[in-house]
């Protein structure tokens, strides 16, 4: 659900004029659906509503303090990888005990500071990991619950940046060598291994993938039960991808149909870690043509968002939808829409047929996730607004970044 939709030749964002948001709040600027987000948390407990889950949002996909206390009075449980990640669930309102703390490389210092807060597990890749926390939990004297995020060498046929399953990837234990680091965990009275975990990559639009890897987690659930040792959950992470141009990702239903069908028979808890799936259709990136250039054979609409506000189309070569605030007569025109960052990645959209003049504004769309979260102060720039829209209610949840916030780390 998006909640985007034009009104007259208005687009607005529930009852909220996206033109009227431009003006009170300058561009770039990220404008977020509170029902959006809403609904789509929702949906996915629904769906899982006949079999025991826990929805872990993976609050990297969008962090801010405002969404995650939303997610928070929902109920969410949270996904993190970094003590700071941390700090913001427990600042918004979370509850350390429905965190899961996965990441590949967490410091001393963050381990520290996940289990003083209590948080309900930890999802350790490796034996170093697990000596790790077991050093440190000599010092402090807790009890510490771990599951094994496994590395089930399934392709998730995505971006290969974003696809985490492989054997070449950096995340997870090999299959080979998963019992033995389950009966190092056995063998410390003070750590307790509760679950195990995989993720195989994010925006993942088929269904195959998520089933192959259910199915090597549930090889392991059974030999763990042959070794004599009974674990509680299976997390089979985020990843399912939404439709940003053509994709046809399973639905929620056919997902979770899916899912609680290879599970039936166990006595587990499933806990699921969305991402993009709550938040990325659920904002706009909004920004103001600056300047049209018509060079040899290209049309450049240079506007005021860049790839320091929105990496995605940069990095991943990613497909953005790109709307215009006000429906404009005349004919389209093919244009790159591309920022003001001295890079030649710095674009938004190729070859977008659009009706446009200096002034206009855009909304890029379904960037509600991966983000603001992935913005940046390249070129010096600072980092865009972020308002929260509830009905006809606007809400600023980031002011824009002022140079001086920039500058006041460097002490000059
Ligand atoms: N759980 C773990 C352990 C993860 O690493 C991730 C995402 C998620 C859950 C959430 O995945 P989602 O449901 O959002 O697909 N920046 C990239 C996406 C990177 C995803 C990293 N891990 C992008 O913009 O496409």
């Amino acid at each position: 659900m998006s909640c985007l939709h034009y009104q007259g030749s208005e687009l607005y964002i529930e009852d909220v004029s996206l033109n009227e948001v431009a003006s009170q709040y300058g561009t770039p600027c990220y404008v977020y659906s509170h029902a959006a987000i809403k609904t789509n948390w929702q949906a996915i407990n629904q769906a899982f509503s006949s079999f025991p889950h826990k929805i872990c949002y993976a609050v990297k996909a969008n962090s801010n303090l405002h969404v995650l206390n939303l997610l928070a009075e929902l109920g969410s449980g949270f996904d993190i990888v970094s003590a700071g990640e941390l700090a913001r669930v427990i600042k918004a309102g979370g509850d350390a005990k429905q965190v899961v703390f996965s990441g590949v490389g967490k410091r001393r210092d963050e381990i520290e500071y996940a289990i003083k807060h209590q948080v309900g597990c930890f999802d350790v890749e490796s034996a170093s990991e697990i000596n790790r926390l077991s050093d440190i939990n000599e010092h402090l004297n807790t009890n510490i619950n771990i599951a094994l995020r496994i590395n089930p060498n399934i392709d998730a046929r995505t971006h290969t940046y974003i696809s985490t399953g492989l054997d070449r990837n950096k995340f997870g234990i090999p299959l080979n060598e998963v019992l033995d680091l389950a009966k190092m965990i056995k063998a410390n009275p003070k750590l307790k291994l509760i679950g195990i975990a995989s993720h195989i990559g994010s925006q993942i639009t088929e269904l195959k993938p998520f089933l192959l890897a259910l199915d090597k987690l549930l090889i392991i659930y059974k030999n763990l039960l042959e070794l004599g040792i009974e674990i509680n959950h299976i997390n089979i992470g985020g990843g399912l991808g939404i439709s940003y141009s053509t994709e046809t990702p399973p639905t929620i239903i056919e997902y979770a149909q899916a899912i609680k069908a290879k599970l039936k028979d166990y006595p587990l808890t499933l806990i699921l870690e969305p991402g993009r799936y709550i938040v990325a259709n659920a904002g706009v990136l909004l920004t103001r043509v600056e300047y049209l250039k018509h060079a040899n054979h290209k049309n450049f609409a240079i506007v005021d968002a860049g790839m320091n506000d929105l990496i995605r189309p940069a990095l991943y070569q990613a497909f953005q939808p790109i709307l215009p605030i006000t429906l404009k007569q005349g004919s389209p025109k093919s244009y790159d829409i591309a920022g003001p960052v001295c890079e030649s990645a710095d674009f938004l959209g190729i070859d977008r047929e659009l009706v446009l003049h200096e002034g206009d504004l855009l909304a890029i769309d379904k960037t509600g996730a991966y983000g603001f979260s992935m913005s940046s102060n390249y070129n010096t720039r600072c980092r865009a607004a972020e308002v929260l829209i509830e009905g006809s209610k606007t809400k600023l949840i980031r002011r824009r970044e002022t140079l001086d916030e920039l500058f006041a780390a460097e002490n000059l």
